[in-house]
């Protein structure tokens, strides 16, 4: 996730910057820079990799100067590169600019400020936004700024200044956060509170809309309206660490909890609701072949495979095409019939999976079309594949994957859509999916409120040696994801199963000590469900179930249920698998596990 710090003040601007950017670090970034201005001399520098490279850079001096910003960069638009880290400057190298969030129509914007003779160094679309504010500019950097926030759309925060305009240093945000540390000395703003907690404790948070002009040791809070907004600085009492999780014990619950807002950065800008289309513009370059696609191989491992299972659902019931998912790591000892129609869609989080990464090579070998669903910007898989879709939901810090899982279904269900409508699906079809992926964020906060419930649920069963999960159709890779999670986490022994398949062995390990987990939401495939429930009952296992909301059945049979809101049934497994993610957390904490960093595990898995 980009990072954000700059400072105006009495004191030397560069080393609080440099504190600043480490403090950013664990949130993931993949390139650094920063600008310093001193009697309107501005010195700037980036970096792709770590702030040591950017260290190296600047060849360990001090850059002087009492006003400053400085930026960590997670690419989004562009790949990590010096041209495309922060701050970006103006035509006339005088306004300096970091930004976070995504500008959604940047690239109209872009082709307008071109026309008007603007000159673009970098592929992002911060850089429109300075170019933007150089064309308002009339001699207050703050005007320029609010006249320039009217015309873009998106989510964002900005620190920006102008190199003739001492000491004096604007910020905005809208949907991205952004904080004031006020000390006796300055102000420092940064988009997280780790940046400025080392300098000082009173803070100020900006809402949406508002803007915040801070000069010589004084600020002045302002809503986009230009009427100021007065808000008085309240006392940070957390410590770093704390900080870093944002009050969660762990990096797997923050990721479980921020699920909302990744399936919704996961949508953004990309669903067409009243055409039923989505818009994907990593595809654009490849689209015509798109529509030749007569088979595809979804491609990937562990969760990411798991996904994989679901999307061939999805795209074989929604969008008629034909598609299978398959373990990477046996794609290449497989004989495999490639045809001209054939498609490879390779899904990873890290975008560095070696197995993913030598299946794809081996599809390109025979010509066969490959695309990637990743995470991270730049990462092998996104540069080795010939197009494909960003997750965009910032970086996953725990090993057991969760919030890339949900994001990679959306992304499914997205191209499911893409493809139907290319092919058979109906406009009243894509309509409908697309508005409900639209709910999905919101139903996504709904199921997190289950958290308190599970726990009970866990802290019940988190001694058992065993546990089955069970699930059908959509749901059976959920399932698999389950047990999954469990066993990765907390150690217990987890197995996934499909319920036709119990009674083809699995029934035989069923006793009072072997509980099973049922996903059985109110979908095609519920009685049949049932039926397995009862299977299960009647040689004594404990049920636990996960049902529909409003579902009496379910909680006649199961020990346990637990209930999450209705969704269309391909959409179901994005809901499912989030009681299943805090089962798993839970179990692993009452067990007293590592939970972010489970045993023998990495979370990027560089070899074959
Ligand atoms: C499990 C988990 C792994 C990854 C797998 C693929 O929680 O995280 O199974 O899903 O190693 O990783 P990526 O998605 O980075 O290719």
């Amino acid at each position: 996730m980009c990072g954000i710090v700059g400072y105006t003040g009495q004191k030397q601007s560069f080393p609080l910057l440099l504190d600043g950017l480490k403090r950013l670090e664990y949130r993931g970034y993949d390139s650094a820079g920063l600008a310093v201005v001193k009697e309107s001399q501005v010195e700037s520098h980036k970096a792709v990799g770590k702030i040591e490279e950017l260290q190296k850079d600047i060849g360990g001096k001090d850059i002087p100067g009492s006003l400053g910003i400085a930026h960590t960069r997670w690419a989004t638009h562009g790949v990590p590169t010096e041209e495309n880290a922060h701050p970006h400057c103006d035509c006339s190298g005088r306004i300096w600019l970091v930004h976070n969030g995504i500008i959604e129509n940047h690239q109209a914007l872009k082709d307008q400020l071109e026309k008007e003779g603007h000159e673009f160094q970098s592929e992002t679309d911060s850089e429109v936004m300075v170019h933007l504010i150089e064309k308002f500019y009339q001699g207050d950097i703050a005007e320029a700024l609010r006249q320039a926030l009217y015309k873009i759309e998106g989510a964002y925060s900005f620190v920006v200044f102008h190199s003739e305009e001492p000491g004096k240093l604007v910020a905005a945000k809208k949907g991205s956060p952004l904080v004031l540390g006020i000390d006796d000395d300055g102000v420092i703003v940064a988009s997280d509170v780790t940046a400025i907690i080392r300098q000082t404790r009173n803070v100020i948070y900006l809402e949406d809309k508002e803007m915040a002009v801070v000069e010589g040791g004084e600020f002045h809070i302002l809503n986009w309206n230009n009427q100021t907004r007065n808000k008085e600085p309240q006392k940070v009492s957390w410590d770093l660490e704390e900080l870093e999780k944002k009050g969660y014990d762990h990096f797997m619950l923050k990721e479980i909890f921020e699920q909302p807002d990744s399936i919704t950065d996961s949508l953004r800008g990309r669903v067409i609701q009243e055409e039923g289309k989505v818009k994907l513009g990593g595809l654009d370059t490849v689209a015509d072949r798109l529509s030749q696609v007569e088979n595809l191989d979804l491609v990937a491992c562990g969760t990411a495979y798991y996904a994989g299972l679901v999307g061939e659902y999805m795209l074989e019931e929604y969008a008629d095409l034909p598609a299978r998912a398959l373990v990477a790591s046996e794609f290449r000892y497989r004989k495999q019939l490639l045809d001209k129609g054939h498609c490879l869609l390779a899904l990873s989080q890290s975008g560095e999976t070696a197995d993913t990464l030598a299946a794809i090579k081996e599809a390109q070998e025979r010509n066969v079309l490959s695309l990637g669903v990743v995470n991270v910007v730049g990462s092998s898989i996104a540069r080795t594949t010939e197009a494909g879709v960003y997750n965009h939901i910032g970086p996953e810090i725990a090993v057991a994957s969760t919030k890339a899982f949900t994001s990679q279904l959306v992304i499914l269900a997205l191209l499911t859509v893409y493809w139907g409508r290319m092919r058979n699906m109906a406009l009243a079809m894509g309509q409908r999916i697309t508005q409900e992926l639209e709910e999905l964020p919101q139903k996504a906060q709904e199921t997190l409120k289950t958290d308190k419930r599970i726990r009970e649920i866990a802290q019940k069963y988190y001694q058992v040696s065993n546990f089955a999960f069970l699930g059908r159709k959509y749901n059976y890779a959920v399932a698999l994801e389950g047990a999954l999670k469990l066993k990765e986490i907390s150690y217990i022994h987890a197995e996934g199963f499909a319920g036709g398949e119990i009674k083809h062995g699995p029934l035989a390990l069923v006793d009072k000590d072997f509980p099973s987990f049922f996903i059985v939401p109110q979908d095609s495939v519920y009685e049949k469900n049932l039926s397995n429930m009862q299977e299960i009952k009647a040689r004594g296992g404990p049920v636990i179930a996960l049902a529909t909301q409003g579902d009496e059945r379910v909680a006649q049979i199961a020990d346990e249920v637990v209930y999450i809101p209705k969704t269309l049934e391909m959409l179901t497994p994005i809901l499912a698998v989030i009681p299943l993610q805090l089962f798993a957390y839970y179990m692993a904490t009452f067990n007293s596990t590592d939970v972010d960093k489970p045993r023998n595990l990495a979370k990027s898995v560089t070899v074959e």
